[in-house]
């Protein structure tokens, strides 16, 4: 197909460097790790390796703390690994797509030294200091300039002592926000991110790129304040920096600076949370020069009451809507971004599938009606396993500062802290970060040495060892899925439409290439979300389908009837008379 983007028939897998291969025993994953695991890339099929932040770092936030743009930290290697990384991707087909992290950097990155260091001189501006609020001393209860609350709880503004002044870090306090009204900022990030092109990375993932652009008043410079969150002093400032008066200025200058003209063949995601399909239909455009897709957060919010420690009952109904949204959405202008996890989430097979008994049947189903979808699928270092969430048993076993901020938070309001480790449990990111499950040996095979965060004790029989070569595995079903996507251009091309919108545990819809030269394609995708039989009310064209992908290892007794937890994909080719 002429013109037709190379991504839309990519998937991307997420590398996560600290939990993914330890190669000197540290207990830290590192890029040498990641070389000596590219045949598990390879056979897995994927186009596209994002890996999460290598840069020196601080590692106040694992990494999303960067204090030198340029570089990579010892932790991880070298450079010259780094490089090594690139050429044995490319050697394999594969391309490599780099984190980029510019809402903020580390509090320890030269940039901000200065800037903090002289309050007249010309760095102060590079980021976001101002004075307590009007009639206020510094350091007084309620002076900060806004009364945001940070996303890793607290207030979003941090008190310089020696210049008086405040600045602000949505984050946590040692990542300051840069300031991109600044436009030697601009400038600055723009070069770096040609330089990362040109030493021969495929593109970029932009975390939280959607919060550059901030409503500041060209008045007077002021923030404005936010609703006041329940039960928090804080505010939710999120309307003054989630898609902010500039933002797509800024990025479509970061289009223009950076990626136009370059004939490679990139990729650039843009992370947003908050993100709405409107704004997302701007965002990926192609004729407004800005990015290829973003990752929106409507779905991994459904299961959330007030925020994320807050679990409530998942219902299929509303992610049926919410992805129906997202498809029409964007099914004529603009791209979506398919994604179950990453290092921010928690394990969907423990989330919305069942990781007990049904643990391989209910992983691939969840795998098979993702991937099925339009959009781009993102796999997570150790989702091809089925990796479970990690059975955290006290707050010692936790790393993530966004938990760790919450529960002392938590806890000194009063809440009971059996409570709090319980949602913990659920939803907190380092779930995720657990290190892959290679093999059953001691460390999972991960390191030699004693790993930073705890091995999931499950790692005896779910780990990569057992699945590779078991065609009846959770790798394998993510194999057939990626290599389906790659064959069959109507996984890649066809239109989308949602079926059973209304049942409360069936995923059905169809995919239509009407033009392909075999004929009119058409591909029915089924996903039964529980443990029980179920029928469904399926048109009876399909009887005669052809079977392409299933769950289970034989024929259902017909196309309408799914057992527990079964995922299939028919396919329909009406020849053209
Ligand atoms: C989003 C990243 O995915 C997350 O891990 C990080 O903590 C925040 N952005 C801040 O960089």
């Amino acid at each position: 197909m002429p013109d037709v983007p190379w991504w839309r028939s990519a998937v991307v897998y997420q590398i996560y460097p600290r939990s993914f291969a330890d190669s000197d025993g540290n207990g830290i994953g590192d890029l040498r790790g990641i070389l000596g695991r590219l045949d598990h890339l390879t056979r897995l099929g994927v186009d596209v390796v994002w890996l999460s932040p290598i840069y020196p770092s601080p590692q106040d936030d694992a990494g999303y703390d960067i204090s030198d743009y340029e570089a990579v930290d010892p932790t991880f290697g070298t450079l010259a690994d780094l490089d090594e990384l690139i050429a044995a991707l490319h050697e394999r087909g594969m391309r490599l797509v780099l984190d980029l992290v510019v809402n903020h950097t580390s509090d320890e990155h030269p940039w901000f030294l200065e800037s903090r260091s002289d309050p007249y001189g010309p760095w102060r501006d590079w980021y976001w200091w101002r004075p307590p609020r009007p009639g206020m001393e510094p350091g007084q209860p309620g002076a900060e300039p806004t009364n945001w609350q940070s996303f890793f709880s607290g207030s979003a503004w941090e008190l310089d002592p020696a210049s008086g002044e405040y600045f602000l870090h949505l984050f946590s306090r040692r990542q300051p926000d840069l300031n991109w009204e600044n436009p030697k900022v601009r400038e600055a990030v723009y070069a770096m991110m040609r330089r990362w092109l040109d030493r021969g990375i495929d593109g970029f993932r932009m975390d939280v790129i959607n919060m550059i652009s901030k409503a500041v008043s060209p008045v007077d410079g002021t923030l404005p304040d936010g609703p006041v969150l329940a039960g928090s002093p804080y505010g939710d400032g999120s309307a003054a920096f989630i898609g902010g008066p500039r933002i797509h200025e800024f990025v479509q200058e970061m289009h223009r600076e950076v990626f136009a003209g370059r004939d490679a063949a990139l990729l650039t995601v843009g992370e947003m949370p908050g993100v709405t399909v409107d704004q997302a239909r701007l965002f990926t455009d192609p004729a407004r020069g800005e990015l290829d897709m973003v990752f929106q957060f409507e779905h991994v919010s459904l299961d959330q009451g007030g925020g994320k420690w807050d679990p409530r009952p998942f219902r299929l109904r509303d992610l049926k809507t919410s992805f129906g949204r997202w498809q029409a959405g964007l099914a004529d202008v603009g791209w979506n971004s398919l994604y179950w996890n990453n290092h921010d989430q928690p394990r969907i097979v423990s989330r919305w599938g069942d990781d007990g008994a049904y643990r391989e049947r209910s992983a691939t189903m969840l795998a098979t009606v993702l991937h099925c979808h339009r959009g781009t699928p993102y796999v997570y270092q150790g989702e091809e396993l089925g990796m479970t969430n990690m059975p955290f048993s006290s707050i010692a076993d936790f790393r993530d500062i966004e938990s760790l901020n919450h529960y002392a938070v938590a806890v000194s309001r009063g809440e009971d802290p059996e409570h709090v480790l319980a949602a913990m449990r659920m939803m907190s990111r380092d779930n995720a970060r657990t290190p892959v499950q290679w093999d059953a040996s001691p460390h999972a095979g991960f390191t030699t040495g004693t790993p930073w965060i705890d091995v999931n004790p499950n790692h005896v029989e779910i780990n990569a060892a057992a699945q590779v070569d078991d065609p009846g595995s959770v790798f394998s079903h993510y194999r057939r899925l990626i290599t389906l996507r790659h064959d069959e251009p109507a996984v890649a091309h066809g239109d989308f439409t949602m079926l059973l919108p209304d049942h409360e545990t069936v995923y059905a819809f169809t995919r239509r290439l009407p033009d392909d030269p075999r004929g009119d394609v058409e591909l029915l995708v089924l996903g039964n979300f529980s443990g029980d039989d179920v029928r469904v009310d399926i048109d009876e064209g399909w009887a005669g389908s052809e079977l392409v992908l299933g769950n289970y290892p034989d024929a259902a007794a017909d196309v309408a009837t799914l057992r527990p937890w079964e995922a299939r994909v028919h396919r329909l080719v009406r020849p053209r008379p």
